[in-house]
């Protein structure tokens, strides 16, 4: 089976998720900007930063997939992914972002993100 990890990340910490489990997996791990042809696997699994509740790249990424080709998503946020109330608003999100034959719960996870303040603390005492 051909697949691929694809990844959306603005400050990071999605691209390290992405790329440990790349080097666990042995697959390839792409910026969802640079996957050349995305019908060309047969799996997706597809990492995204949580940004204002959607999936950063996700939309753009599940419109070039047919109906053969398998998609699994984990979502990188602040939000603590082991309370059930932000699980249930993410995976709401995802129904948004994803066609419904594309929308499987048993294939999507949830990460822990990060932050670095440092830059604010910077700025709010110079
Ligand atoms: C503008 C903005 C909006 C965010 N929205 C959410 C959100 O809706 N839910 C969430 O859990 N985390 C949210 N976060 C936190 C990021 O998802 C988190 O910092 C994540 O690790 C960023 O991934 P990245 O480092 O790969 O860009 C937001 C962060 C920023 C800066």
């Amino acid at each position: 089976m051909n697949s691929i990890i694809i990844y959306g990340s603005r400050y990071g910490s999605t691209k390290r998720y992405a790329e440990r489990l790349a080097e666990i997996t042995g697959l390839k791990a792409v910026f969802y900007t640079d996957v050349k042809n995305v019908a060309d696997y047969d799996r997706v699994v597809y990492l995204g930063a949580l940004c204002a509740g959607g999936v950063m790249g996700l939309k753009k990424t599940v419109c070039g997939l047919s109906a053969s080709q398998e998609l699994f998503v984990a979502t990188v946020g602040l939000a603590d992914p082991t309370d059930a109330e932000n699980v249930n608003h993410i995976r709401g999100c995802i129904k948004k972002q994803v066609p419904a034959s594309h929308y499987d719960e048993s294939k999507i996870f949830h990460l822990r993100g990060a932050i670095d303040y440092t830059p604010m603390a910077n700025k709010s005492t110079s």
